[in-house]
């Protein structure tokens, strides 16, 4: 077992190294090793908390309620939370001049933190927070402040307007900008590295499917099975951190 899995990382810096164009396609899976649950491993996100639609926060003050009472929960998680092993060697291979880009579905920013510079957030970025009225902005911390005040309707202290995360909320449309430029990458990249995910949302499940129509060649990096495995030239069912460290060191 051991041989085969040395001889898939080989095979994988090969790759990488043939490469002219290489970006990465990343999910929740990437960040569980800093500590961040994911959506839908078993004890995921999803099995504990309910799916608050953009309507429901919308129109609903009890589904409001429900998300805050997650976020509440979660926000420690997400401020402490330190880049891993994955999002590290991703940096380095960015350094190294063998990544293009990252293209995230995570609001963590911890490829940012890492320090990979050109990263595209899919899904937005949990450290933002609008009034939906005004449009004025919140920091993490005011929002905190809040949250401590067990405020669980957050409302602008300017107009009243709710106030929301700059982060898409299923039923809500994807920022069209980073959308239009991942399918741009797809069609462009020859090598997809698609790392943590479980490829069940759409459009972001899209974009690996474009690279493999476009001819792009896919490594997969995911500790569970997805429908579209048989897209990947190569799959490690394995932790992202440890395949992609030993990536960056035999490489
Ligand atoms: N290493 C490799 N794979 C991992 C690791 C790890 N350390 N930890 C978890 N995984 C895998 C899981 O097996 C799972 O298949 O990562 C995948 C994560 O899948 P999801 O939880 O569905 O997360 P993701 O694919 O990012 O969800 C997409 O759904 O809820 C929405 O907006 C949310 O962006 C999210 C989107």
């Amino acid at each position: 077992m051991e041989l085969f899995y040395n001889e898939k990382i080989i095979k994988a810096c090969e790759l990488i190294k043939k490469s002219n164009y290489t970006v990465a396609f990343t999910g929740a899976g990437v960040s569980t090793e800093s500590g961040i649950p994911d959506f839908r491993s078993p004890g995921g996100l999803w099995q504990r908390f309910r799916i608050v639609t953009y309507q429901e926060f919308i129109f609903d003050r009890q589904a409001r309620h429900e998300f805050w009472r997650m976020k509440k929960e979660l926000i420690q998680e997400m401020i402490n939370a330190k880049p891993n092993n994955a999002h590290k060697a991703l940096a380095e291979l960015e350094k190294m001049g063998f990544l293009k880009h990252v293209i995230t579905q995570n609001i963590d920013g911890l490829h940012q933190m890492a320090g990979n510079k050109s990263v595209i957030e899919l899904h937005g970025n949990q450290k933002g927070f609008i009034c939906l009225d005004c449009e004025k902005s919140y920091s993490i911390n005011e929002v905190i402040n809040m949250l401590k005040e067990d405020e669980l309707d957050l409302r602008c202290e300017i107009c009243g307007g709710i106030i929301k995360p700059t982060v898409v909320f299923f039923g809500e449309p994807m920022p069209e900008k980073e959308l239009t430029m991942a399918q741009k990458i797809a069609n462009e990249c020859d090598l997809m590295l698609v790392i943590g995910t479980s490829l069940q949302v759409e459009p972001a499940a899209s974009i690996p499917r474009i690279a493999y129509k476009s001819g792009a060649k896919l490594i997969f990096i995911n500790k569970a099975e997805t429908d579209w495995d048989w897209m990947a030239e190569i799959i490690f069912y394995d932790s992202a951190g440890k395949v992609l460290k030993d990536i960056v060191e035999t490489i």
